[in-house]
C-alpha cells in the first residue's frame, strides 16, 4: 500500500490557496518545535465568513497538502466552521495521513485558530481563550 493517500499527493503536488493577501484581516504562524516546519495562514474575512484564505508553508509534504486542505475546508465558511476544524478532519479529508505523521496536520488547525485569534483581536472581539489554546497534547 502506498504510504501517502492520491488525495495528500495532489495537495502536495498542486497545492490550492498558496501565498499571501495583502492587509489581511487574520494572520496566524506556528511552528513545530520538532522538526522546525513552520505555517502561515492567512485570512480576509467579510460579515464573520471568510472570504478568503491563502497560506505559507515551509515544511515537509504532508504539511503543504494539510495546508492545502485546511484552506479548501475553511474557504467560504463562517469563523464559528474554521475554529471547529481539526487536525483530525484535515487528516480524513486527506483520505488519512501515516500516524507519525498527523503532527503536520496540527499545524493547519493551530494556524487557522491563530490567524482567526489575531481577527478577533484586532477588532476587539472577544472569545474564548481557553477553548482556543492550543493543544499541545494532541498532536497524533
Ligand atoms: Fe514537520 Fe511535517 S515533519 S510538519
Amino acid at each position: 500500500m502506498a504510504l501517502y493517500s492520491e488525495k495528500v499527493m495532489d495537495h502536495f503536488k498542486n497545492p490550492r490557496n498558496v501565498g499571501t493577501i495583502d492587509n489581511a484581516d487574520g494572520v496566524g504562524e506556528v511552528g513545530n518545535a520538532k522538526c522546525g516546519d513552520i505555517m502561515k495562514i492567512y485570512l480576509k474575512i467579510d460579515d464573520d465568513i471568510i472570504t478568503d484564505v491563502k497560506f505559507e508553508t515551509f515544511g515537509c509534504g504532508s504539511a503543504i497538502a494539510s495546508s492545502s486542505m485546511a484552506t479548501e475546508l475553511i474557504k467560504g465558511k463562517p469563523l464559528k466552521d474554521a475554529l471547529e476544524l481539526t487536525n483530525k478532519a484535515v487528516a480524513e479529508a486527506l483520505d488519512g495521513l501515516p500516524a507519525y505523521k498527523m503532527h503536520c496536520s496540527v499545524l493547519a488547525e493551530q494556524a487557522i485558530k491563530r490567524a482567526i485569534i489575531d481577527y478577533y483581536e484586532k477588532n476587539g472581539i472577544p472569545y474564548d481563550k481557553e477553548a482556543y489554546a492550543d493543544r499541545e497534547d494532541d498532536e497524533t
